[in-house]
């Protein structure tokens, strides 16, 4: 049997000697190069920062009151270095930086537009925001931001956007209140060829006068060859030509199509719980239906395993930053970055429900409260204490370090 499969012979022409000099030579090359580096751009880092800019420097164009909810068009704002405001994939966030009497809050929020609306040096974002209860932040924009303002704002983050590998051709999607926001920027661009699946957006309001949008997701379904169809879904009184009670497994059963579909969801936690009963009612395997959880994490003292005994209490929290340590109180059932925010410290924070990792801290000392389904940490994290302030609630004495960033 042949010792080699290849034939040796085309190897005899190569010799190792023009090799040996590599090395001299190269070292002579560096030893001649001038000791700057050189100057050079590379097409993707300038599409990197693009993409993900750590801030985005805007002004309100243009403000449109819905009653409880107002929609902001956000441009760019060149006087303060933003060219352009980043593309984004439908129904992205980004977050938006507040001073609230000194509190320094960071506030995710939906891009309500489409994300062709986002393109070139005149696009724009339209943020649609509704006064929570309770109400804080939202009330804080809704009384103060104006047309003219200037607002700062991250690149667009969150992976709660339409994913052909894994979902489904046809999607239901199960909006509450302010939940529309996500699904009309898909519904937009859905219209604008930008996204490529079809849509059914089953719409829970209480009331009909208190449907948040409804002219305008309507307008941009009747624009979309059928490919977009929303269904209003009243829980506090009955109307004809809208479904009346819960968005249950049956109704999503009637609205379903024939073949497979993948369930998105948006809206109050109360929603997900019931929502996610529903997908497993129907069947549907965990890959095919999700929600969309930037925003607070609310009501973490009704959770089944919360300590009960740890209601009503007060610790302090020990703040490392660089070397320095500063005290301030945290209540047991406020989150360690809302005690953080209160006090006045520019804590990192993204999408505020354990999500992104951009708080991620070193728990120093102390014990907390995270909720299983909040809990975004890796092995690692766990295994070297760091966790997420946004979802970690004081159990004792706290001290902490943090890691605030330049922007
Ligand atoms: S702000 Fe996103 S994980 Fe805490």
């Amino acid at each position: 049997m042949a010792k080699y499969n290849y034939d040796k012979k085309v190897l005899k022409g190569l010799t190792p000697f023009p090799f040996l000099g590599e090395v001299k030579a190269r070292n002579a090359a560096i030893a001649a190069a001038p000791a700057i580096l050189p100057k050079s751009v590379y097409n993707a880092n300038i599409l990197g920062r693009r993409l993900h800019p750590a801030v985005q420097h805007c002004r309100i164009q243009k403000v449109v009151d819905h009653g409880d909810a107002k929609s902001f068009t956000l441009i760019p704002d060149r006087d303060r270095g933003t060219e352009a405001l980043a593309y984004f994939r439908a129904s992205q966030y980004v977050s938006v930086a507040l001073n609230i009497d000194g509190a320094i809050v960071h506030k995710p929020y939906t891009i309500r537009s489409g994300p062709r609306e986002a393109l070139g040096s005149e696009g724009s974002y339209t943020l649609t925001i509704k006064r929570t209860q309770p109400a804080y932040a939202s009330a804080w924009i809704l009384e103060h931001w104006q047309e003219g303002d200037a607002v700062d704002i991250s690149g667009p983050l969150g992976d709660f956007y339409y994913q052909d590998l894994r979902d489904a051709k046809h999607v239901i999607a199960i909006a509450g209140g302010s939940g529309i926001t996500p699904f009309y920027s898909m519904a937009q661009a859905i219209v604008d060829g930008v996204e490529d699946f079809d849509l059914t957006i089953l719409y829970g309001s209480r009331k009909a006068d208190g449907i948040l949008l409804k002219e305008e997701i309507e307008e941009v379904a009747a624009r979309s060859s059928g490919r977009v169809r929303v269904v209003h879904v009243l829980s506090d009184e009955e109307q004809p030509r809208y479904e009346h009670g819960f968005i249950t497994a049956e109704l999503i059963q009637k609205y379903a199509p024939v073949g497979p579909y993948s369930v998105f969801m948006c809206g109050p936690k109360a929603m997900y719980v019931f929502g996610e009963a529903q997908c497993k009612r129907l069947g549907l395997p965990k890959r095919l239906y999700r929600m969309e959880m930037s925003g607070d994490y609310m009501g973490v003292v009704n959770n089944p395993d919360y300590p009960k005994d740890q209601i009503g209490k007060q610790y302090s929290l020990t703040v490392l930053i660089r070397g320095e340590k500063t005290q301030i109180p945290c209540k047991a059932d406020e989150s360690l970055l809302w005690a953080l925010e209160k006090a006045g410290i520019k804590a990192p924070a993204h999408c505020r429900s354990g999500e992104c990792g951009w708080c991620h801290s070193r728990l120093v000392k102390g014990q907390v409260y995270i909720p299983a389904e909040a809990d975004g940490r890796r092995l690692g994290d766990i295994k070297f204490n760091w966790i997420h302030p946004c979802v970690s609630f004081p159990l004792s004495d706290i001290e902490l370090e943090i890691f605030p960033t330049a922007d």
